[in-house]
C-alpha cells in the first residue's frame, strides 16, 4: 500500500540558534543584552545560515533561575526592553524569511507570580488550587530531586498558607497543578497571547514533569502526555504552521513517547544521542553512536529530533548509566568546580580541549546525523566558559563580537556576567579569516543545506572493521526526491568520522556505496579532494563524501 505523501514541514530541516537575550547584545550600554540588540545582529545570523532563533525566557522574572522562573507570562522583563521591541524583532526576523521561537516554562512559575501570591493567601479563592499543596512533605518519595546540589526536598513550607508546596526545581519555582482544569485554560490562553504575535513556535521547558501521582516517579505520566496532545490539537487548530520542541530529558524509549503517533510534539531534543557523542570522543569508539541510532529512526510523519551538543544548562548526565557517567566525568570534568547538578557546566570548545579537529568532528556529527541542529550562541566561535561563576552561569557569559574589554557586547564596565574573551575568539576576528572556526561552521551549514538528506534522509550504518571509524550512508527518501529527473537526488552521501587520536586508513567497505572513490563535500581536507579506500582520514577527522 502506498501512503499519501505528507509534505515536509519547515522545522524538519531548519538550522536553529539559541540566544540568551541578556548576554547577546547590549544596545544601551547598561551591561545587559536587549531584544533590540538581537534585531541588530540578524545580518550576522543570516550570513551564518541560521533559519530559526530560539530565545530563552525574557519574561518578567526575579531571575532566580535566569528567567525560567516566570513571574508574568505576558510581560517582557524590563531589563531586555519592551513588548514593542519584541514585536519589532518578530517583524524583522520574518522580513528576512527567518523564524523565531521562544521558551515557555509551563511546569512551574516563579513564587512572585500573582497566582502563587493569591494561592498562598487564600486556599479557597480562585487561585487556591493552582499549585500542588499538601500537609505531608514526604509525599511522592519516588520523585527525584533535579537540582541535587541546592535542594534537599521537592517540598517547601509556606508560612503564609501553613502548608507545603511541591517544586521540581528551585524552591522559588512552585509547580503548577495540572489536575486543575483552570490551569490548562490559563496555559492555552498565554500560548495564544504569544502565538497571536506571530511566533513560529516554542520550546516546552521541563515538560515531562507536569503531573504527580502516588507511587510513581512523576515523569512522562500518561496524564502529562495527554495534556501534550491537548496542546498539540490546540496548536494544529489555531496555528498549523507552528511547531513545538520538547525538553524531555528521559531514557531513549521514553523520549520517543513525546512524538506519540505524530500527535504530541513536533520535535524532541535528542537527549538520547547527545551524551553518546561525547562518549565516542572519550573512548575513541564509534559504537556508542552506532548502538543508539536504531532506537532513534522511523519517526512519525512530521516528527524530528532536535540535535544539540550544548545549551544553557549543564552537559546533562542524568540519563546515562553510572559507568558511563564516571567515564564522562573522568574525560570531561577535570575540576569539581565545573560540576553542576549531575552534569558538567562547560562549553563545547573547552570540553574538546580547544582542539579544532575534535570541535569540528562534533559539529559535523550534530549537523550530519538525522535531526535538526541547534547551535548554542558562541559555539561557532569556540567560546570559552568561566568556571568561577555559579551553577550554569559558567556557560552563559556574553557573546563575543569583538576583541577588547566589552567584547562588542556592551560599552558598560559592568556587564551582566564577566566577559571570558580569549585571543581570536570573536566574530570580528573570525569573520574574515578563511581558516576560522566561524567560517568552518558557516561552510558546514551551507553543505548541510545542500544535502537535505542529512536531516531527513535514510540512515544506514556501514559495517567497518575499524572500531574508531563511524561510516554512514545517507540518501534522500523516495518521497523526498521531488526532482525526479535529478540523478543527484538519489545519490548517496557517505559520512566518515574518525574518533581515533591518530589517522586511519579508510577500509574499502566504507566507500563501497561510492564505487570506491568519493569526493569531499566538506571535511578535514580541502573540498573537492578525491578519497579512495586506503587513503587516510586524519585524527578526529571527518569527511562528507559524494560520488565522483
Ligand atoms: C529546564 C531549563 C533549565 C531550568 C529548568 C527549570 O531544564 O533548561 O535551565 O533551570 O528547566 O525551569
Amino acid at each position: 500500500m502506498t501512503h499519501a505523501h505528507i509534505p515536509r514541514r519547515w522545522y524538519e530541516n531548519a538550522v536553529f540558534y539559541q540566544i540568551l537575550v541578556g548576554v547577546f547584545n547590549d544596545t544601551e550600554g547598561r551591561g545587559i543584552g536587549k531584544l533590540k540588540g538581537i534585531a541588530e545582529k540578524l545580518d550576522y545570523l543570516q550570513w551564518l545560515g541560521i533559519d530559526c532563533l530560539w530565545l530563552s525566557p525574557f519574561y518578567a522574572s526575579p531571575l532566580r533561575d535566569d528567567g525560567y522562573d516566570i513571574a508574568d507570562y505576558r510581560a517582557v522583563h524590563p531589563d531586555y526592553g519592551t513588548m514593542e521591541d519584541f514585536e519589532d524583532l518578530i517583524a524583522a526576523v520574518h522580513a528576512r524569511g527567518m523564524k523565531l521561537i521562544t521558551d515557555l516554562a509551563l511546569n512551574h512559575t516563579s513564587m512572585d507570580h500573582h497566582w502563587f501570591q493569591e494561592s498562598r493567601k487564600d486556599p479557597h479563592g480562585r487561585y487556591g488550587d493552582y499549585y500542588v499543596w499538601g500537609d505531608d512533605p514526604h509525599r511522592y518519595p519516588e520523585i527525584r530531586i533535579i537540582f541535587t546540589d541546592v535542594e534537599t526536598s521537592n517540598w517547601s513550607f509556606d508560612e503564609v498558607r501553613g502548608q507545603y508546596y511541591f517544586h521540581r526545581f528551585y524552591k522559588e519555582q512552585p509547580d503548577l497543578n495540572y489536575d486543575n482544569p483552570d490551569v490548562h485554560e490559563e496555559v492555552l490562553s498565554l500560548i495564544d497571547f504569544w502565538m497571536d504575535k506571530g511566533l513560529d513556535g516554542f520550546r516546552l521547558d521541563a515538560i515531562p514533569y507536569l503531573y504527580e501521582r502516588d507511587g510513581l516517579g512523576g515523569e512522562s505520566l500518561p496524564e502529562t502526555l495527554e495534556f501534550i496532545e491537548k496542546l498539540r490539537a490546540h496548536m494544529d487548530k489555531h496555528y498549523p504552521d507552528a511547531f513545538m520542541v520538547a525538553e524531555a530529558n528521559q531514557p531513549p524509549a521514553e523520549t520517543r513517547e513525546y512524538f506519540g503517533d505524530g500527535d504530541r510534539v513536533h520535535m524532541v531534543f535528542n537527549f538520547p544521542l547527545m551524551p553518546r557523542l561525547y562518549q565516542a570522543i572519550a573512548t575513541s569508539q564509534a559504537s556508542p553512536i552506532v548502538e543508539i541510532m536504531p532506537e532513534l529512526l522511523h519517526l512519525p510523519a512530521g516528527a524530528q529530533w532536535g540535535n544539540f551538543l550544548r545549551n544553557h544548562d549543564e552537559l546533562t548526565l542524568e540519563m546515562v548509566t553510572e559507568i558511563e557517567r564516571d567515564l564522562l566525568y573522568s574525560a570531561f570534568l577535570p575540576d569539581d568546580s565545573m560540576r553542576a547538578h549531575l552534569g558538567i557546566a562547560r562549553r563545547l570548545a573547552p570540553l574538546m580541549d580547544n582542539d579544532r579537529a575534535k570541535i569540528e568532528l562534533m559539529f559535523a556529527l550534530m549537523f550530519g546525523l538525522p535531526g535538526a541542529p541547534f547551535l548554542y550562541y558562541g559555539e561557532e566561535l569556540g567560546m570559552h566558559d568561566d568556571s568561577s561563576l555559579q551553577d550554569r552561569d559558567a556557560v552563559r557569559t556574553p557573546m563575543q563580537w569583538e576583541p577588547g574589554p566589552g567584547a562588542g557586547f556592551t560599552t558598560s564596565d559592568t556587564p551582566k556576567r564577566p566577559i571570558v574573551g580569549g585571543e581570536g575568539i570573536s566574530v570580528a576576528e573570525q569573520r574574515h579569516d578563511p581558516h576560522s572556526l566561524l567560517r568552518f561552521t558557516r561552510s558546514l551549514i551551507a553543505a548541510r543545506k545542500a544535502h537535505p538528506e542529512l536531516g531527513i534522509g535514510n540512515y544506514e550504518a556501514i559495517e567497518v572493521a575499524e572500531p574508531a571509524l563511524l561510516a554512514i550512508t545517507r540518501t534522500l527518501k523516495v518521497e523526498d526526491r521531488v526532482i525526479a529527473s535529478d540523478p543527484l537526488s538519489s545519490a548517496p552521501l557517505v559520512c566518515l568520522y574518525n574518533f581515533a587520536p591518530h589517522p586511519l586508513a579508510i577500509p574499502p567497505q566504507a566507500l563501497a556505496n561510492l564505487s570506491g572513490i568519493g569526493r569531499v563535500e566538506i571535511g578535514s581536507v580541502e573540498a573537492g579532494t578525491e578519497i579512495r579506500s586506503g587513503d587516510v582520514i586524519p585524527a578526529f577527522g571527518f569527511f562528507w563524501l559524494t560520488a565522483q
